[in-house]
Protein backbone atom coordinates (compact mmCIF):
# COMPACT_ATOMS: atom_id res chain seq x y z
CA UNK A 1 0.00 0.00 0.00
CA UNK A 2 1.32 3.81 -0.73
CA UNK A 3 -0.40 7.13 -0.34
CA UNK A 4 -1.71 6.96 -3.81
CA UNK A 5 -2.58 2.70 -4.31
CA UNK A 6 -5.26 1.00 -1.70
CA UNK A 7 -6.27 -2.60 -3.17
CA UNK A 8 -8.10 -5.26 -1.97
CA UNK A 9 -8.61 -6.46 1.53
CA UNK A 10 -6.48 -4.38 3.95
CA UNK A 11 -4.73 -5.90 6.87
CA UNK A 12 -4.88 -3.18 9.77
CA UNK A 13 -2.96 -5.56 12.00
CA UNK A 14 -0.44 -6.24 9.91
CA UNK A 15 0.15 -2.56 9.15
CA UNK A 16 0.85 -1.63 12.81
CA UNK A 17 3.64 -4.31 13.00
CA UNK A 18 5.26 -3.06 9.84
CA UNK A 19 5.14 0.38 10.44
CA UNK A 20 5.51 0.22 13.68
CA UNK A 21 2.79 2.05 15.11
CA UNK A 22 0.86 1.96 18.40
CA UNK A 23 -2.47 0.25 18.90
CA UNK A 24 -5.28 2.46 20.43
CA UNK A 25 -5.91 0.52 23.89
CA UNK A 26 -8.86 1.15 26.33
CA UNK A 27 -6.88 2.96 28.92
CA UNK A 28 -5.57 5.38 25.72
CA UNK A 29 -9.66 6.22 25.29
CA UNK A 30 -10.07 6.53 29.15
CA UNK A 31 -7.48 8.96 29.07
CA UNK A 32 -9.56 10.85 26.43
CA UNK A 33 -12.68 10.60 27.74
CA UNK A 34 -11.61 11.68 31.14
CA UNK A 35 -10.90 14.78 29.64
CA UNK A 36 -13.64 15.56 26.93
CA UNK A 37 -16.24 13.74 29.37
CA UNK A 38 -17.65 11.30 26.08
CA UNK A 39 -15.89 9.64 23.75
CA UNK A 40 -17.02 10.07 20.15
CA UNK A 41 -17.99 6.34 18.39
CA UNK A 42 -15.47 6.38 15.26
CA UNK A 43 -12.73 6.70 18.68
CA UNK A 44 -14.88 3.72 20.81
CA UNK A 45 -15.87 1.47 17.76
CA UNK A 46 -11.55 1.88 16.71
CA UNK A 47 -12.35 3.59 13.21
CA UNK A 48 -9.37 5.09 14.79
CA UNK A 49 -7.54 2.44 15.36
CA UNK A 50 -3.64 2.96 15.47
CA UNK A 51 -1.90 6.05 16.67
CA UNK A 52 1.83 7.66 17.23
CA UNK A 53 2.69 10.18 20.59
CA UNK A 54 -1.12 10.61 20.85
CA UNK A 55 -0.64 9.69 24.85
CA UNK A 56 2.43 12.03 24.77
CA UNK A 57 -0.62 14.96 23.21
CA UNK A 58 -2.43 13.89 25.57
CA UNK A 59 0.05 14.42 28.89
CA UNK A 60 1.21 17.41 27.56
CA UNK A 61 -2.37 18.85 26.95
CA UNK A 62 -2.34 21.24 30.14
CA UNK A 63 1.21 23.18 29.49
CA UNK A 64 0.57 22.88 25.41
CA UNK A 65 -2.45 22.89 23.61
CA UNK A 66 -2.16 20.94 20.18
CA UNK A 67 -2.83 21.96 16.97
CA UNK A 68 -4.97 19.85 14.26
CA UNK A 69 -3.71 18.93 10.83
CA UNK A 70 -5.43 17.35 8.10
CA UNK A 71 -6.15 17.28 4.32
CA UNK A 72 -8.11 16.24 1.32
CA UNK A 73 -6.26 15.59 -2.51
CA UNK A 74 -9.27 16.86 -4.90
CA UNK A 75 -9.54 13.83 -7.01
CA UNK A 76 -13.18 14.25 -8.01
CA UNK A 77 -16.25 14.30 -5.65
CA UNK A 78 -16.42 13.78 -1.84
CA UNK A 79 -17.51 10.72 -0.62
CA UNK A 80 -19.10 9.47 3.14
CA UNK A 81 -15.40 8.11 3.13
CA UNK A 82 -13.60 10.97 2.65
CA UNK A 83 -15.52 12.62 5.96
CA UNK A 84 -15.00 10.14 7.84
CA UNK A 85 -11.32 11.51 9.73
CA UNK A 86 -12.61 15.17 9.02
CA UNK A 87 -15.59 14.18 11.32
CA UNK A 88 -12.77 13.19 13.94
CA UNK A 89 -10.83 16.11 13.60
CA UNK A 90 -14.34 18.74 14.14
CA UNK A 91 -15.22 16.17 16.64
CA UNK A 92 -11.38 17.07 18.33
CA UNK A 93 -11.61 20.61 17.53
CA UNK A 94 -14.96 21.18 19.48
CA UNK A 95 -13.66 18.68 22.79
CA UNK A 96 -10.32 20.09 23.04
CA UNK A 97 -11.18 23.50 21.81
CA UNK A 98 -8.14 23.35 19.22
CA UNK A 99 -7.03 25.16 15.74
CA UNK A 100 -7.23 23.21 12.69
CA UNK A 101 -4.73 23.51 9.51
CA UNK A 102 -6.64 21.43 6.16
CA UNK A 103 -4.80 21.42 3.04
CA UNK A 104 -5.80 20.51 -0.58
CA UNK A 105 -3.33 19.10 -2.27
CA UNK A 106 -4.43 20.29 -6.20
CA UNK A 107 -0.92 20.14 -6.74
CA UNK A 108 -0.53 16.39 -6.06
CA UNK A 109 -3.50 15.29 -8.07
CA UNK A 110 -2.61 17.34 -11.09
CA UNK A 111 0.75 15.47 -11.04
CA UNK A 112 -0.50 12.05 -9.77
CA UNK A 113 -3.75 12.30 -12.65
CA UNK A 114 -2.14 11.95 -16.49
CA UNK A 115 -5.54 13.22 -17.56
CA UNK A 116 -5.69 16.38 -14.99
CA UNK A 117 -4.82 19.83 -16.38
CA UNK A 118 -4.21 21.90 -13.27
CA UNK A 119 -7.53 24.26 -13.76
CA UNK A 120 -8.94 21.04 -13.03
CA UNK A 121 -7.38 19.89 -10.04
CA UNK A 122 -7.78 23.29 -8.67
CA UNK A 123 -11.62 23.81 -9.12
CA UNK A 124 -11.98 19.88 -7.88
CA UNK A 125 -9.99 22.23 -4.69
CA UNK A 126 -12.92 24.74 -4.63
CA UNK A 127 -15.80 21.90 -4.74
CA UNK A 128 -14.13 19.84 -2.38
CA UNK A 129 -13.70 22.92 0.15
CA UNK A 130 -17.15 23.36 0.36
CA UNK A 131 -17.72 19.84 1.78
CA UNK A 132 -14.85 20.46 4.33
CA UNK A 133 -16.51 23.58 5.57
CA UNK A 134 -19.98 21.60 5.83
CA UNK A 135 -18.39 19.03 8.25
CA UNK A 136 -18.94 22.04 10.84
CA UNK A 137 -15.55 23.53 11.60
CA UNK A 138 -14.98 26.66 13.62
CA UNK A 139 -14.19 29.35 10.87
CA UNK A 140 -12.07 31.23 13.75
CA UNK A 141 -10.16 28.49 14.00
CA UNK A 142 -9.75 26.79 11.13
CA UNK A 143 -7.55 27.71 7.99
CA UNK A 144 -8.14 26.27 4.94
CA UNK A 145 -5.83 26.36 1.56
CA UNK A 146 -5.11 25.24 -1.86
CA UNK A 147 -1.16 24.00 -2.43
CA UNK A 148 -1.65 26.04 -5.88
CA UNK A 149 -2.98 29.29 -3.81
CA UNK A 150 -0.81 28.85 -0.81
CA UNK A 151 2.09 28.81 -3.21
CA UNK A 152 4.44 31.55 -1.55
CA UNK A 153 4.65 30.32 2.37
CA UNK A 154 4.23 26.53 0.93
CA UNK A 155 7.39 26.67 -0.98
CA UNK A 156 9.69 28.45 1.50
CA UNK A 157 8.69 25.67 3.97
CA UNK A 158 8.76 23.03 1.52
CA UNK A 159 11.98 23.43 0.11
CA UNK A 160 13.30 23.29 3.82
CA UNK A 161 12.22 19.72 4.32
CA UNK A 162 13.26 18.86 0.48
CA UNK A 163 17.21 19.46 1.74
CA UNK A 164 16.80 16.72 4.81
CA UNK A 165 14.95 14.22 2.04
CA UNK A 166 16.96 12.16 -0.54
CA UNK A 167 16.27 10.12 -3.58
CA UNK A 168 16.98 6.97 -1.93
CA UNK A 169 14.63 7.69 0.83
CA UNK A 170 11.61 8.82 -1.41
CA UNK A 171 12.42 5.56 -3.15
CA UNK A 172 12.03 3.55 -0.11
CA UNK A 173 9.04 5.20 1.70
CA UNK A 174 7.17 6.06 -1.72
CA UNK A 175 8.23 3.67 -4.38
CA UNK A 176 8.63 6.06 -6.68
CA UNK A 177 10.11 4.91 -10.13
CA UNK A 178 12.63 6.42 -12.65
CA UNK A 179 8.93 7.14 -14.55
CA UNK A 180 7.88 9.04 -11.90
CA UNK A 181 7.67 12.65 -12.49
CA UNK A 182 9.77 15.06 -10.24
CA UNK A 183 7.02 17.01 -9.41
CA UNK A 184 5.84 13.49 -7.30
CA UNK A 185 9.44 13.14 -5.90
CA UNK A 186 9.07 16.71 -4.65
CA UNK A 187 5.47 16.40 -3.66
CA UNK A 188 6.11 14.81 -0.12
CA UNK A 189 7.85 17.83 1.44
CA UNK A 190 4.84 19.82 -0.10
CA UNK A 191 2.73 17.36 2.40
CA UNK A 192 5.07 17.70 5.21
CA UNK A 193 5.20 21.37 5.31
CA UNK A 194 1.88 21.79 7.20
CA UNK A 195 3.20 19.85 10.25
CA UNK A 196 5.39 22.84 11.08
CA UNK A 197 2.82 25.61 9.92
CA UNK A 198 1.78 26.00 13.10
CA UNK A 199 5.32 26.27 14.90
CA UNK A 200 6.17 28.83 12.31
CA UNK A 201 2.98 30.70 12.32
CA UNK A 202 2.33 31.31 15.73
CA UNK A 203 5.84 31.49 16.51
CA UNK A 204 6.15 28.67 19.30
CA UNK A 205 6.71 25.16 18.62
CA UNK A 206 3.73 23.52 18.60
CA UNK A 207 3.14 19.93 18.95
CA UNK A 208 0.69 18.75 16.19
CA UNK A 209 -1.97 15.87 15.75
CA UNK A 210 -2.81 14.59 12.14
CA UNK A 211 -5.93 12.43 12.14
CA UNK A 212 -6.26 10.85 8.45
CA UNK A 213 -6.61 7.60 7.24
CA UNK A 214 -3.95 5.29 7.73
CA UNK A 215 -2.17 5.32 3.78
CA UNK A 216 -1.06 8.53 4.96
CA UNK A 217 1.12 6.98 7.16
CA UNK A 218 4.60 7.18 4.96
CA UNK A 219 4.37 10.68 5.10
CA UNK A 220 4.86 11.10 8.67
CA UNK A 221 7.52 8.55 9.09
CA UNK A 222 9.63 10.46 6.98
CA UNK A 223 8.34 13.95 8.79
CA UNK A 224 8.91 12.31 12.35
CA UNK A 225 12.48 11.31 11.14
CA UNK A 226 13.88 15.04 10.24
CA UNK A 227 11.31 16.80 12.92
CA UNK A 228 14.12 17.33 15.48
CA UNK A 229 16.46 18.05 13.56
CA UNK A 230 14.71 21.08 12.13
CA UNK A 231 13.71 22.09 15.66
CA UNK A 232 9.84 21.04 15.95
CA UNK A 233 8.50 18.10 17.68
CA UNK A 234 7.72 14.83 16.17
CA UNK A 235 3.59 15.22 14.67
CA UNK A 236 1.65 12.61 16.28
CA UNK A 237 -1.26 10.82 14.63
CA UNK A 238 -4.38 9.27 14.76
CA UNK A 239 -4.59 6.17 12.28
CA UNK A 240 -8.09 5.82 10.58
CA UNK A 241 -9.46 2.42 8.44
CA UNK A 242 -11.54 2.68 5.37
CA UNK A 243 -15.21 2.61 5.29
CA UNK A 244 -15.60 -0.08 2.57
CA UNK A 245 -16.60 0.15 -1.02
CA UNK A 246 -20.39 -0.73 -1.27
CA UNK A 247 -19.64 -3.27 -3.79
CA UNK A 248 -17.25 -5.24 -1.71
CA UNK A 249 -15.35 -5.15 1.75
CA UNK A 250 -12.03 -4.86 0.34
CA UNK A 251 -9.87 -1.27 -0.12
CA UNK A 252 -10.79 1.97 0.35
CA UNK A 253 -13.55 3.34 -2.16
CA UNK A 254 -12.94 4.73 -4.87
CA UNK A 255 -13.40 8.01 -6.45
CA UNK A 256 -13.64 6.81 -9.89
CA UNK A 257 -16.02 4.34 -9.34
CA UNK A 258 -19.41 5.79 -8.69
CA UNK A 259 -21.65 2.86 -7.61
CA UNK A 260 -18.95 2.28 -4.94
CA UNK A 261 -19.72 4.99 -2.52
CA UNK A 262 -21.97 7.49 -1.74
CA UNK A 263 -21.04 10.90 -2.76
CA UNK A 264 -21.90 14.44 -0.38
CA UNK A 265 -23.80 15.58 -3.51
CA UNK A 266 -25.72 12.36 -4.29
CA UNK A 267 -29.47 12.55 -4.90
CA UNK A 268 -32.27 10.58 -2.84
CA UNK A 269 -32.37 8.40 -5.93
CA UNK A 270 -29.17 7.42 -6.41
CA UNK A 271 -28.60 6.97 -2.24
CA UNK A 272 -31.50 4.28 -2.97
CA UNK A 273 -29.83 2.83 -6.20
CA UNK A 274 -26.68 2.35 -4.44
CA UNK A 275 -27.61 1.33 -1.39
CA UNK A 276 -30.18 -1.39 -2.34
CA UNK A 277 -27.43 -2.73 -4.92
CA UNK A 278 -24.63 -2.78 -2.12
CA UNK A 279 -23.04 -6.46 -0.93
CA UNK A 280 -24.40 -7.66 2.02
CA UNK A 281 -23.64 -10.73 4.64
CA UNK A 282 -26.72 -12.17 3.38
CA UNK A 283 -28.40 -15.45 2.52
CA UNK A 284 -29.24 -15.59 -1.24
CA UNK A 285 -32.77 -16.08 0.08
CA UNK A 286 -35.09 -14.93 2.62
CA UNK A 287 -36.11 -19.12 3.29
CA UNK A 288 -32.36 -19.23 3.55
CA UNK A 289 -31.51 -16.28 5.56
CA UNK A 290 -34.73 -17.05 8.36
CA UNK A 291 -32.90 -20.52 9.00
CA UNK A 292 -29.19 -19.80 8.86
CA UNK A 293 -28.97 -16.19 9.76
CA UNK A 294 -26.53 -13.34 7.84
CA UNK A 295 -23.22 -12.22 8.78
CA UNK A 296 -22.85 -8.76 9.64
CA UNK A 297 -18.81 -9.01 9.68
CA UNK A 298 -18.93 -8.70 5.78
CA UNK A 299 -21.51 -7.07 5.01
CA UNK A 300 -21.10 -3.62 4.09
CA UNK A 301 -24.68 -2.26 4.90
CA UNK A 302 -23.46 -2.94 8.77
CA UNK A 303 -20.14 -1.12 8.29
CA UNK A 304 -21.93 2.04 7.24
CA UNK A 305 -23.84 1.67 10.38
CA UNK A 306 -20.76 0.81 12.55
CA UNK A 307 -18.45 4.00 10.93
CA UNK A 308 -20.94 6.74 11.37
CA UNK A 309 -24.95 5.80 10.70
CA UNK A 310 -25.99 3.63 13.83
CA UNK A 311 -24.45 5.97 16.81
CA UNK A 312 -26.53 4.23 19.52
CA UNK A 313 -24.30 1.37 20.82
CA UNK A 314 -27.46 -0.99 21.98
CA UNK A 315 -28.89 -0.63 18.88
CA UNK A 316 -26.29 -1.47 16.95
CA UNK A 317 -25.92 -4.93 18.84
CA UNK A 318 -29.19 -5.13 18.75
CA UNK A 319 -29.47 -5.19 14.64
CA UNK A 320 -26.02 -7.53 14.88
CA UNK A 321 -27.44 -9.97 16.47
CA UNK A 322 -31.01 -10.24 14.77
CA UNK A 323 -28.97 -10.43 11.41
CA UNK A 324 -27.14 -13.67 13.03
CA UNK A 325 -30.18 -15.11 14.11
CA UNK A 326 -32.16 -14.36 10.59
CA UNK A 327 -34.78 -11.91 12.46
CA UNK A 328 -33.60 -9.30 10.28
CA UNK A 329 -33.94 -9.35 6.23
CA UNK A 330 -30.90 -7.42 3.94
CA UNK A 331 -34.04 -5.28 2.73
CA UNK A 332 -35.35 -4.23 6.07
CA UNK A 333 -31.43 -3.13 7.21
CA UNK A 334 -31.16 -1.59 3.58
CA UNK A 335 -34.29 0.63 4.01
CA UNK A 336 -32.88 1.76 7.13
CA UNK A 337 -29.37 3.14 6.06
CA UNK A 338 -30.79 4.56 3.07
CA UNK A 339 -33.30 7.15 5.58
CA UNK A 340 -30.42 7.38 7.68
CA UNK A 341 -28.04 8.53 4.65
CA UNK A 342 -30.81 10.65 3.33
CA UNK A 343 -31.30 12.38 6.30
CA UNK A 344 -27.76 13.44 7.03
CA UNK A 345 -26.83 14.09 3.37
CA UNK A 346 -30.45 16.82 3.10
CA UNK A 347 -28.76 19.13 6.39
CA UNK A 348 -25.36 18.56 5.03
CA UNK A 349 -25.86 19.56 1.28
CA UNK A 350 -27.79 22.31 3.34
CA UNK A 351 -24.58 23.40 4.71
CA UNK A 352 -22.34 22.55 1.77
CA UNK A 353 -24.05 25.38 0.22
CA UNK A 354 -24.07 27.61 2.40
CA UNK A 355 -20.45 27.11 2.55
CA UNK A 356 -20.13 29.27 -0.45
CA UNK A 357 -20.78 32.13 1.07
CA UNK A 358 -18.51 31.76 4.20
CA UNK A 359 -15.47 30.07 2.25
CA UNK A 360 -13.16 33.13 2.67
CA UNK A 361 -13.90 33.33 6.30
CA UNK A 362 -11.80 30.00 6.48
CA UNK A 363 -9.13 30.51 3.63
CA UNK A 364 -5.14 31.26 4.70
CA UNK A 365 -3.68 33.72 2.40
CA UNK A 366 0.17 34.41 1.63
N1 LIG B 1 -2.45 13.13 0.20
C1 LIG B 1 -3.76 13.25 0.76
C2 LIG B 1 -4.77 12.60 -0.20
O1 LIG B 1 -4.48 12.23 -1.29
C3 LIG B 1 -4.14 14.69 1.04
C4 LIG B 1 -3.48 15.24 2.28
C5 LIG B 1 -2.60 16.29 2.33
C6 LIG B 1 -3.64 14.79 3.62
N2 LIG B 1 -2.24 16.54 3.62
C7 LIG B 1 -2.83 15.65 4.42
C8 LIG B 1 -4.40 13.77 4.21
C9 LIG B 1 -2.79 15.49 5.81
C10 LIG B 1 -4.34 13.62 5.57
C11 LIG B 1 -3.53 14.47 6.37
O2 LIG B 1 -5.93 12.47 0.15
Amino acid sequence: MTPWEVEGRVDYDELIRMWGTQRVTDELLDKIEKRTGNLHLLLRRRVFYSHRDLDWILEIYDKEKFILYTGRGPSGPVHIGHLIPWILCKHLQDSFDTKLYFQITDDEKFLLHPEFTAEVAHNWAYHNALDVIAVGFDPEKSFLFSDMDYAKTLYNMAIRIAKHITLSTAKAVFGFKDQTNVGMIFYPAIQIAPCFFPSELEGRKTPVLIPAAIDQDPYWRVTRDIAEKMGYYKPAQIHGIFLPSLLGPSGKMSASESKSAVYTIDTEKDVKTKIMNALTGGQPTVEEQRNFGGDPDICVIYQYMYFLFEEDDKKLLGRRQECRSGDLLCGECKEYLVEKIVQFLKEFQRKREKAKDVLEDFLLKD
